[in-house]
């Protein structure tokens, strides 16, 4: 069985065979600034795709670190991972379609100078065309030619398949920015579909019977600054090819967490664990993952903090950590990091080199986490000392203000104060006090002005109750509004910009919202008008705002956006308003998006390193 490093080293040789120059990763943490990780092999190459000479010819292969913080809150189910590497090659205005997609398939399935992988398990994805660009006749016909010369009658509805846009196209975030239509492969698992992913399966179906492994993309189109499209002055290819999700493939695993790229390390938790992979396999690949991932931010110069790549690894450290609570791991940092940086040794050596460096900052911060959790836990020992003679004539209502202070304070989740008063001897009815809780959490989400930031920017910590409420009910009506308005904000914003946006704060008065997201630089008039406009056609509408309480798993497959879940409780709130937008949110909202008025953008500016901030008005 191929062993990974055998899988980057074996491609890296291929391509070094078919001329190309090969080089180590570059950092994760880009030197552009427009964004804050390396997301793609490409990313770096972006000058040199666009016509830059690059010193050392037109054809590179690499294989880069990548970190998605997107999927960060999917982590955990059987295949999205922050960390990941690359492997990629790239033709400068060199070759073209027909070397790219013969050497890929040559790749994949030579059983000499490449994986050996049977090519009648391998499926291909191809641009069905637009306005913008014809249908890809071309590769359509290099990929009949290489499946034929393999003994496979190749057609199109069988092994090769026409997908618009969404799916066979590529584009970097930014502007000015090299583009174009991709062809993807695909592996067959052999794995039996499952009915709950659909009906039928098809290539891309997310059933895992089919595994996308190698994108193929043919950059001949620079996007322009207002969107438009022109040729590019050279074709290039850029092709990606995840090292973990083929690793699973050639070592024939039913997910990338148990191929060598992550087994030890799981090993290493459950050597120290009262839990085995099997009882938790969530936190299990979540503290594997996130950790992992912190040990290469590390490495890379990074340190937890409240702001950019800090606060990123903040969180990935802190999430880790409620995890390894959950499995009772030991918290032998030592170990587990020596287990990651063991499987990086021979192509990172520079991690190897930084391991202690590594325990010692995730040290520190766990140390730092632990202490704001028992600061909580001194409080709530306070707080009953205080009260112990009317503990009785306490009310429900006492218990969730209680467990939102906690809560806001000292990132104590609800049931994690309940259960520490239990311990003290406080007989709490838990589903009662919950309930309060929550009603708690949803008026102080909308009514708080001060501490809001802190708390939609979603820090694990929170350092500071907001105390500004509504005035009246008049204010409480106006703040709704705005808060109805903020969900189709963020729901336009993805689909105008792209679906990199993400919240990242808000911030609700009387008088206007405040909204920050990730997006990598400013927005032009063009976009600001779009976005209104888009706002206004569903206000317009006057779509309906309903909500369904459902399990947060429930509400993660629904496809809600919610990208601060951990502060959630087991069951949460979806808010849909029409079709145009569903988001996890304790609400209030207004009934019918009528009620709205016009909505207005009054200033667009940058907030921080990668991240926007819109202030935007309802005008009756
Ligand atoms: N840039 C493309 C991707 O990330 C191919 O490398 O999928």
């Amino acid at each position: 069985m191929l062993r990974s490093n055998e899988i980057r080293k074996k491609f890296l040789d291929f391509f070094k065979d078919k001329g190309h120059y090969t080089f180590d990763s570059f950092s994760l943490i880009p030197t552009d600034k427009t964004v804050l990780f390396i997301t793609a092999g490409m990313q770096p190459l972006i000058p040199y795709l666009l016509g830059k000479k690059h010193p050392k010819g037109s054809r590179l292969a690499s294989s880069q670190k990548c970190l998605r913080t997107d999927d960060i809150l999917e982590v955990g189910d059987n295949r999205h991972l922050t960390f990941f590497e690359m492997l990629g090659n790239w033709s400068l205005g060199d070759y073209f379609k027909k070397e790219a997609i013969e050497w890929s398939f040559e790749f994949l399935t030579d059983k000499k100078n490449g994986l050996g992988l049977d090519p009648k398990r391998l499926y291909v994805s191809v641009f069905e065309g637009d306005e913008i660009s014809k249908r890809d006749d071309e590769s359509i016909s290099i990929w009949k030619n290489v499946f034929a010369k393999a003994g496979i009658n190749a057609d199109v509805g069988t092994r090769i398949f026409l997908y618009p846009k969404e799916k066979n196209w590529w584009e970097p975030s930014g502007k000015n920015v090299p583009v174009g239509p991709d062809t993807e492969i695909f592996y067959d698992t052999g794995i039996e579909h499952k009915k709950e992913f659909g009906e039928s399966c098809h290539i891309n179906c997310d059933c895992g019977k089919y595994v996308e492994i190698w994108n193929n993309v043919f950059m001949e189109y620079l996007k322009r600054d207002e969107g438009r499209y022109e040729p590019l002055s050279q074709k290039n290819v850029d092709t990606g090819m995840g090292l973990e999700r083929i690793t699973m493939v050639v070592q024939k695993k039913e997910t990338v967490f148990e191929t060598d790229l992550f087994w030890p390390i799981i090993e290493s938790l459950q050597k120290k664990s009262q839990k085995k992979y099997e009882d938790d396999k969530r936190s299990f690949r979540i503290v594997s993952d996130h950790i992992k991932a912190s040990a290469f931010l590390i490495s890379d110069g990074i340190l937890p903090s409240n702001k950019d790549q800090g606060y990123i690894l903040r969180r990935l450290i802190r999430r880790a950590y409620r995890h390894i609570k959950a499995i009772e791991f030991q918290e032998d940092f030592s170990s587990l990091v020596e287990t990651i940086t063991e499987i990086y040794k021979d192509s990172y050596p520079l991690l190897f080199e930084d391991k202690e460096n590594i325990v010692q900052v995730i040290e520190n911060e766990v140390g730092k986490f632990k202490k704001a959790l028992k600061n909580g836990l001194k409080h709530l020992k306070g707080w009953v000392l205080k009260n112990k003679d009317k503990l009785e004539s306490l009310t429900d209502s006492d218990f969730g203000k209680l467990a939102f202070y906690m809560y806001e304070s000292y990132g104590f989740p609800a049931s994690d104060t309940f259960e520490e008063l239990r311990n003290m001897g406080v007989d709490v009815d838990l589903k009662r006090a919950e309930k309060v809780f929550d009603l708690e959490f949803k008026s102080h989400q909308e009514k708080s002005k001060k501490g809001a930031e802190k708390k939609f920017g979603g820090h694990g910590l929170l350092l500071q109750t907001g105390e500004l409420k509504a005035k009246d009910e008049e204010e409480l009506k106006k703040v709704t509004r705005l808060h109805t308005a903020t969900h189709l904000l963020h729901e336009a914003l993805r689909r105008v910009l792209g679906s990199h946006v993400r919240q990242m704060g808000s911030d609700i008065t009387a008088e206007r919202l405040r909204f920050d997201f990730s997006h990598p630089q400013k927005l032009t008039e063009e976009e600001k008008k779009k976005i209104e406009d888009l706002v206004n056609e569903q206000i317009q509408k006057g779509l309906e705002v309903k909500y369904e309480e459902m399990g947060l798993d429930e509400a993660e497959k629904s496809g809600a956006l919610g990208f601060f879940k951990e502060r959630y409780q087991d069951r949460v709130k979806v808010y849909s308003i029409g079709d145009f937008s569903k988001e996890i949110c304790g609400g209030p909202h207004v009934k019918n998006t009528k009620e709205l008025g016009r909505f207005k953008i009054k200033k667009e500016e940058s907030s921080s390193a990668g991240v926007r901030r819109i202030k935007a008005m309802l005008e009756d």
